[in-house]
């Protein structure tokens, strides 16, 4: 018996990274698993995203825990595609129970350095395409009377950040559409939350460009000379915690123990968030 037995778990960027923890951890529990992705570059995003071979992969991990996987190349910016990706998951998987608006991206330069093109990209995908993803979920599940959806802000949507001001602002408008939401369909049965990572171990975080923004007088820094910048950026002075903890927290918001739990946001800081009035 799995917490998620005969449920329908709809998630974006499923490719790699915390979306396909996400996936494998939902599939363990019983749930079928529809992954959406891009699976190509952005000009303005300074590492490399998830390809075709990425979202096959995750495919494979669900179906290896013994349940059905749909996966679907999709933009997240692209309101109308992911509306029909949620009308194509009810359609092949039956249902639609629970929605994580994960996918994302980030990027850097000083506030006065910022581009046009890095603050609209940066806009478009984490909260424009945050809101199409919830804004298409909730529908099937006003149609039921009930559904989970949790959206993956950041404890960048938590704090300031130097370098980061587009990624900050979209973080926390985030936090400001799971509020909204979860006010709106509170009284029907369907609760809406937001987890707050601090660094994860992804691909987001291992890459030269990220590399370079918190080891900025190093040339070409290697993980093990970034790791110590990482763990002064937090108390408990662990560098990054794994996908699976932020899966965890998840799955726990997504569970029928969290039913009365709506609007909220949990931290899985490594103690950052103690610092916060
Ligand atoms: N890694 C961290 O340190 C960290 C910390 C806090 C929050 N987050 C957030 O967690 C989420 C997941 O990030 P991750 O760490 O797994 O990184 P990741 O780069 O490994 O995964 C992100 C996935 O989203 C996909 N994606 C990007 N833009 C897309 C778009 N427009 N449409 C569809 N798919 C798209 C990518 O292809 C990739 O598969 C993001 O929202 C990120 O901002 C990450």
């Amino acid at each position: 018996m799995g917490r998620f037995d005969g449920k329908v778990a709809f998630i974006t960027g499923g490719a790699r990274g915390q979306g396909r923890a996400h996936a494998v951890a939902f599939a363990r529990e019983g749930a079928d698993v529809c992954v959406i992705d891009r699976c190509a570059p952005i000009d303005t995003v300074p590492y490399p995203l998830a390809g075709p071979d990425d979202l096959a992969d995750t495919v494979a991990l669900v179906e290896a825990e013994g349940r059905r996987a749909l996966a679907l190349e999709v933009d997240i910016r692209d309101g109308a595609a992911i509306t029909a990706a949620v009308a194509t998951t009810v359609d092949e998987l039956g249902s639609l129970d629970i929605a994580v608006a994960n996918a994302g991206v980030v990027g850097f330069g000083r506030f006065w350095e910022l581009t046009d093109e890095m603050w609209a990209d940066m806009i478009a995908v984490n909260l424009t395409g945050t809101f199409n993803t919830m804004r298409a979920a909730v529908v099937p599940m006003l149609e039921r009377g009930s559904g989970r959806i949790i959206a993956t802000s950041s404890m960048a949507g938590r704090m300031g950040n130097p370098n980061l001001a587009h990624y900050v602002a979209s973080k926390w408008g985030i936090i400001g559409l799971v509020k909204t939401l979860a006010l709106e369909v509170a009284s029907r049965g369907i609760t809406v939350n937001a987890v707050c990572p601090a660094a994860v171990d992804t691909d987001m975080v291992h890459n030269p460009a990220l590399y370079s923004l918190f080891c900025p007088d190093l040339v070409d820094p290697t993980k093990e000379e970034v790791t110590p910048r990482y763990q002064a950026t937090n108390p408990m002075r662990v560098p990054w915690i794994d996908a699976t903890e932020v899966s965890a927290a998840v799955l726990y918001l997504a569970s029928a123990e969290a039913h009365h739990v709506t609007g909220s946001t949990i931290d899985v800081s490594l103690g950052s968030a103690a610092g916060m009035p």
